[in-house]
């Protein structure tokens, strides 16, 4: 090899990764990542199915070895375009004595020459996934899975409009809750690519960690299946006045007003409007939690994950407290008052002072006031 390397456990899995992580110049590796691919590597032992595995964009190998050598499918092919990322994945899986196949291909080329190949294709490029998405979706089997990764928040979080209408032809919004609108504007894209090859999308898990979103999906054929998941499409109309919020699944916006201060709502859109996880591959997950998710902090990401309350959007109580001039209470405190009156509260992953309720607003605002 051409640079250093060191040897490094991650998991159950042996690496070398490069000596300085902070030169990308060879081959990519992010330990802050560790935590995303244990969630892999137990997503996919939850799935309990013989699959066939593709790490599109590689690296040093990181997710697909572990996948091969932690999980219980047999078959995982690893690509790389990089060909010191080619070098070093080869090394991996040696030293692990992994039986893997391992390409050195431009990743939409490898795709298409391996047209329904693969039950898994994970993508987790530098930035965004878009270049990718259209050749993964046409090219995974029927009912397979896709893992996408997604970097590039400036964009989906309403920092830079102009590129995210570019890249996902959708409108941000910039708002303290952005961070869940950015996710939803990403799984809004991969739906709509999806329609266009009469697939459908299902979201099984959708995570936002380390100023990274990762979204595991299912993906089915058929047109009717692919209507019906557009209907989980709509837009979220917004007012930064009042903070109160919409949402509806038509095809076109409106303008709507804001019946509290009579003015036009924002919107922000098209974007996905369904549910951000599904509860029984969790419960699966669950069993291999303990044991992978060894990383306090991680841990407590996944509880909390697990815990949070599937509505849309949340309220970020320090800016509520901001807007309407309020003292703003500790977050345990608002989230117990609002069970007490019976509504669903928890915190969010999104935020440290974000509260998912079937509250309406005024109930928080409610509380903030009482001494
Ligand atoms: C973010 S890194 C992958 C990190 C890796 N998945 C991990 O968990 O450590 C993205 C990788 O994509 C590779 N890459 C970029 N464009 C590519 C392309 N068009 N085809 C194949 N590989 C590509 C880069 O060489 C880089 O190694
Ligand atoms: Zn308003």
């Amino acid at each position: 090899m051409d640079f250093n390397l060191k040897l490094i456990v991650e998991g159950y899995t042996k690496l070398y990764v490069p000596q300085n992580l902070r030169d990308t110049s060879y081959v990519f590796y992010n330990p802050e990542n560790k935590p995303l691919r244990d969630v892999s590597c137990i997503f996919i032992k939850s799935l309990e199915k013989d699959l066939t595995y593709l790490d599109l964009l590689a690296g040093t190998g990181a997710s697909g070895l572990r996948i091969a050598n932690e999980s219980n499918i047999s078959s995982i092919v690893l690509n790389d375009k990089n060909p010191y990322a080619y070098k070093l994945i080869k090394r991996n899986a040696e030293l692990n004595n992994l039986s893997v196949k391992i390409y050195n291909k431009e990743a939409n080329l490898l795709m298409r020459e391996n047209v329904y190949k693969f039950d898994v294709i994970d993508i987790d490029p530098f930035g965004s996934p878009v270049h990718y998405l259209d050749n993964a979706i046409a090219t995974v089997r029927k009912n397979g899975y896709l893992i996408v990764s997604a970097t590039d928040l400036a964009p989906l979080n309403g920092v830079n409009i102009k590129a995210c209408y570019r890249k996902y032809q959708s409108i941000p919004i910039r708002i303290p809750t952005a961070k869940e609108i950015g996710l939803r504007i990403l799984i809004g894209y991969i739906i709509r690519t999806a329609a266009k090859y009469s697939r459908a999308i299902k979201v099984l898990l959708s995570l936002y960690y380390k100023h990274m979103y990762k979204v595991y999906l299912f993906v089915e054929h058929g047109k009717k299946r692919a209507d019906a998941s557009l209907e989980n499409l709509g837009y979220l109309y917004y007012c930064k006045r009042c903070l109160r919020f919409e949402i509806s699944h038509e095809i076109m916006p409106k303008v709507r007003i804001c019946s509290n201060c009579n003015k036009p709502f924002e919107i922000a859109g098209p974007l996905y409007i369904g549910k951000l996880k599904d509860e029984s591959l969790i419960k699966r997950m669950n069993r291999y939690a303990e044991k992978y998710f060894t990383d306090k902090r991680f841990k407590k990401f996944y509880e909390r994950f697990c815990d949070e309350y599937d509505t849309f959007l949340y309220y970020d109580l320090h800016h509520v407290a901001s807007v309407f001039k309020l003292k703003v209470k500790s977050i345990d405190l608002v989230i117990n008052e609002l069970k007490n009156l019976g509504y669903n509260a928890t915190r969010t992953i999104f935020s440290n002072y974000g509260i998912k309720t079937d509250a309406d607003l005024s109930e928080i605002i409610k509380i903030l006031k009482n001494d």
